[in-house]
């Protein structure tokens, strides 16, 4: 990112102090940070700190004479690569939305010919409200880029969609960008017609009424997935086990609890396009889960019989009058990342394997972020490490210039 300019606005919220960091980290990859701070945003950090750390003046209002011999704002909004609002918060998410400008930050966001990237954070309520959901759908059909909210606890107290993205995320997404894999601006729906089907989460494999055998799966990848092909136009079918996450927005979402009752949904939805199995399904259950709760006996613990579960992607992949078009699994491994990939590949018959290495040490399991391979018949390509949505936007991506080649 050698030399990139960003111009930064950051908006009023809690969140803002983290725009100091990102500002540290962006400047540690040679990224020449020049920011707006807005009112509200002067509310929780100062004008100085942001000078400190970007090493540039902090701009702050619309009317300084001085500014405006020095930098006018529409400069100010002209001279960067891209355009980051972080914290974007509902007010400016709508002020974007419908073009008004009525400081400094709107204006120049208003002003500007260049990419223009939000990362939202507020309430819960605040963001899950139909009013910011319609701003953001305009945002997007104007290619305005984004990286979050991610989910979990909020400075409110409340806990759910609305949490500023990791700054290293945020990182990642410019990064991204920069690196010219994230989709050029506006908007696109090449997978309209399509139909697409993900699996996601853990799944709760019954040992008696309160007991179960699970994996570890937050679920975000797979969330993530189906709603960057919704995104693209598809119409998407999300079979999930237990996750504490919302739907997904534009998603069917189906709930389900055991391995068996995700094939028997998954089957039920097809035909589709094409499968994404990203489910961390358990490989066993117990042969036969008792109705009662199994006591301790005497210190003698129980001896649990366990039999194989279906493998969903495999039958999916392995479907004679309805196989999807494209077959994509999921491949997390601790070591031989790839290797193995490659031979799941085959051993499942599905067309394309995603891989991850979820060794503790990488922070991925449960994370923001992945770093993944695509195992293809063709090869294996290695993609940066970048948030889960930027991975799922990518993955969606390609899925569409894959079904692109193949007549809907
Ligand atoms: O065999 P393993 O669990 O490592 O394979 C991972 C891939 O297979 C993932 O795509 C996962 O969703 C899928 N899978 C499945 N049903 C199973 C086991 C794995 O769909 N029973």
């Amino acid at each position: 990112m050698h030399q990139k300019r960003v111009l930064l606005i950051i908006g009023g919220g809690i969140a803002a102090y983290k725009a100091l960091d990102l500002i540290r980290r962006l400047r540690e990859r040679d990224v020449r940070v020049r920011a707006i701070l807005t009112k509200a945003g002067g509310e929780f950090i100062t004008p100085l700190s942001v000078a400190s750390l970007s090493g540039e003046k902090a701009y702050t209002e619309l009317f300084s004479l001085t500014d405006e011999a020095e930098m006018g704002h529409i400069r100010l909004s002209r001279e960067a690569d891209l355009v980051l609002v972080a914290p974007a918060t509902a007010d400016l998410m709508a002020s974007m939305a419908h073009g008004i400008a009525r400081d400094l930050a709107t204006t120049a966001l208003l002003a500007t010919d260049k990419p223009v990237m939000i990362a939202p954070s507020m309430n819960l309520q605040m963001w899950s409200h139909p009013a910011t959901q319609r701003n953001l759908r305009t945002l997007e059909a104007d290619g305005v880029l984004r990286v979050g909210p991610g989910s979990g606890d909020l400075a409110c107290g409340e806990v759910g969609d609305g949490r500023l993205a990791e700054v290293m995320d945020i990182v990642a997404a410019v990064e991204g960008f920069f690196a010219g894999a994230v989709a050029a601006p506006g908007p696109s729906r090449p997978l309209a017609g399509r139909r697409a089907l993900v699996t996601a989460g853990p799944t709760h494999e019954p040992i008696d009424p309160v007991r179960y055998i699970a994996n570890r799966s937050s679920g975000k990848q797979g969330y993530a997935i189906a709603r960057a092909l919704a995104a693209l136009g598809a119409d998407t079918t999300l079979v999930s086990g237990p996750t504490t996450l919302p739907d997904p927005p534009d998603v069917f979402t189906v709930r389900v609890e055991s391995a068996r009752e995700m094939l028997a949904v998954c089957e039920a939805s097809l035909p589709v396009d094409v499968a994404v199995c990203v489910a961390a399904v358990a490989d066993w259950r117990v042969e036969d889960d008792t109705r009662q709760k199994i006591k301790k006996n005497g210190g003698r613990p129980p001896t649990l019989k366990l039999v194989e579960n279906p493998d969903i992607l495999a039958a999916i992949a392995g479907r004679a009058n309805d196989r999807p078009l494209l077959v994509v699994g999921f491949a997390a491994e601790t070591e031989q990342v790839v290797d193995y990939a490659q031979r799941k590949r085959e051993k499942k018959g599905c067309d394309w394997i995603v891989a991850n290495d979820v060794s503790p040490e990488t922070g991925i399991m449960g994370g923001d972020s992945n770093m993944v391979h695509l195992v293809t018949a063709d090869g294996v390509e290695d993609w940066p490490r970048a948030s889960k949505a930027d991975v799922a936007a990518r993955l969606a991506e390609r899925i569409a210039l894959r079904l692109g080649e193949t007549a809907a």
